[in-house]
């Protein structure tokens, strides 16, 4: 056997950001789909909410999975321009994003309003990634497990351990979002698994063990085996690296 075949399955999840229109989506997924036979690993695609419907009806009995990339707060109401979590399931995803660095920084979302996107998604059926990480300015701080422990504390409140078998975290630290400087393998398997212990005493063992934490930041086919060959590193979310399926197919073909 490879060694590579010895990694166990990882979840591997393209985060599109604000690119592409519905044309490009599909063409996008009809590149993808089929290389997922016989994969080991799960695949999802974060997509802009004007692609989910299109891509739902491409991406249908395939095992592709598909995200929104934010939701509100609030069930339904007045809040133009804002998708709400049953509007994102109706119109295909199964899961989506919550409290990406984006979210928080350029739209200063805070951890409350998080916290109650997280439970909309809940309430309606989505699976939720909960983003969290620290800024450069934090980490030079020495305050890095301090940010994270907020976040995690916050955005999971009083989430039970039935609702957390529907949560994955996506550690993210913001300096090494969109920069092309990743975070070392190491240092993505300490913040890893402090999380996944920090989880344990909050949500128990069980659901410690189980929890999937993926890493994000700069992920690309070059690095990505280092970060899953990390004992704590159950997937990776990518922006850039997912946005051709020439170089999404690379990361995906990380045991070949
Ligand atoms: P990046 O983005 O891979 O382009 O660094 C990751 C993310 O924002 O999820």
């Amino acid at each position: 056997m490879k060694e590579n075949a010895k990694i166990p399955p990882k979840w591997i999840v393209g985060n599109w950001k604000m690119h592409k229109t519905i044309s490009q989506a599909i063409h996008f997924a009809e590149e993808i789909i089929p290389q997922l036979k016989g994969l080991a690993d799960e695949v999802g695609l974060a997509v802009p909410s004007t692609c989910l419907h299109a891509l739902a009806q491409v991406c249908k009995g395939t095992p592709l999975q598909l995200g929104a990339q934010n939701i509100h707060s609030e069930k339904e109401g007045a809040f133009t321009g804002e998708t709400s979590a049953e509007m994102a399931l109706d119109a295909g995803a199964q899961f989506t994003l919550a409290g990406h660095s984006e979210r928080r920084h350029l739209f200063h979302e805070t951890d409350a309003f998080i916290h109650k996107k997280v439970l909309q998604a809940l309430q309606v059926g989505l699976k939720v990634i909960l983003c969290i990480g620290e800024t450069e300015e934090e980490k030079k701080k020495g305050k890095t497990q301090e940010v994270l422990t907020r976040q995690l504390q916050e955005g999971l409140n009083g989430v039970d351990a039935v609702a957390m078998s529907k949560i994955s975290i996506a550690y993210e630290p913001v300096w090494a979002i969109g920069t092309g400087a990743a975070a070392s393998s190491e240092i993505a398997q300490e913040c890893h698994a402090f999380c996944r212990d920090l989880i344990r005493k909050l949500h128990g063992a069980a659901v410690s063990e189980k929890i999937k934490i993926l890493y994000g930041g700069s992920v690309q086919a070059e690095n990505v085996k280092n970060f899953f060959e990390q004992l704590d590193i159950d997937g990776v979310l990518v922006g850039k690296g997912s946005l051709t399926s020439q170089s999404f197919v690379r990361i995906l073909n990380f045991r070949i």
